[in-house]
């Protein structure tokens, strides 16, 4: 079953990781997040807004669909007071438009049932000269082999059926370049990123996260047995390689746009 973003059972899913500062270097590569305006939507619980933050932002607005997200997102951001939340949708924030400097999409695009309205709307709410960043894994992404630091693909190795499900609903970049020119975007320019998910203390810290399907939308798609075999696999993989903590790394596709 897909996730429910609106459950109250996933309130924190998205809320509890801190973003890792080569994240923060490479969106500082793209953009100089200084002193601007900062919107990040489908912000899920804000942790990307707290990065920008924490990178000098001047003000950080995040908006997301879900009112449990935005919840989990108030309570985590109350020592950030450059940070407001509102929930809105990201085809139609009903946010004033040409007021944000930079605006980020992260691991957005692949639940929008249409991305060209959703790019359109990142066109009318940015500022002229403004940098829409598009963060999102493709088909290429996800079939990156599976080891001991990009342990998500072993969910792909376990069960093939998640790469069928992945392929419906992950724009290639043909796609996605398409559509943010056709949204009125002048340029766009696309890199890869190695991104250090979350690093783990040892083994069992990783297990728990698993279970528990902490921010990771693809396993809701499994059965709890299904899980538990997954984690199994994934035990026995690693037990043999890790000895101590474990950098989880994910690999992703960042597009950035400029409106003219
Ligand atoms: C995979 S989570 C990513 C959260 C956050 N961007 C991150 O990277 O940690 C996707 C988020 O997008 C939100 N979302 C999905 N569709 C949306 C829409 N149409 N408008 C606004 N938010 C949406 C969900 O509620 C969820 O919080």
């Amino acid at each position: 079953m897909p996730i429910d973003f609106h459950s109250k059972a996933n309130r924190y899913t998205y809320a509890g990781r801190r973003a890792d500062p080569s994240w923060k270097a490479a969106i500082q590569e793209i953009v100089d997040v200084r002193g601007k305006d900062v919107l990040d939507v489908g912000c899920g619980g804000g942790i990307y807004c707290r990065a920008f933050a924490e990178m000098g932002a001047k003000r950080v607005t995040g908006i997301d669909f879900s009112k449990e997200m935005i919840r989990a997102a108030q309570e985590k951001s109350k020592d950030y007071p450059q940070i407001a939340f509102f929930v809105g949708d990201a085809l139609d924030t009903r946010l004033p438009g040409s007021q944000y400097d930079v605006i980020l999409e992260r691991a957005l695009i692949h639940h929008v049932t249409d991305l060209e309205a959703c790019f359109r709307e990142a066109y009318r709410l940015l500022k002229p000269q403004g940098v829409f960043i598009v963060q999102s894994r493709t088909l290429k992404n996800i079939l990156q082999p599976p080891n001991e630091h990009h342990i998500r693909g072993y969910f792909f190795e376990v069960y093939p059926k998640l790469v069928d499900k992945e392929a419906g609903r992950r724009p290639d970049s043909q796609t996605v370049k398409e559509t943010l020119l056709k949204a009125g975007f002048r340029t766009v320019d696309e890199k890869e990123l190695c991104e250090t998910r979350k690093i783990y203390s040892d083994l069992e810290e990783l297990k728990k996260d698993l279970s528990a399907r902490t921010g990771r939308s693809i396993l809701h798609e499994l059965t709890d047995p299904e899980l538990e075999r997954l984690i199994q696999h994934i035990s026995e993989r690693l037990r043999q390689r890790c000895t101590k903590e474990i950098i989880e790394q994910d690999y992703w596709t960042v597009w950035a746009a400029k409106k003219a």
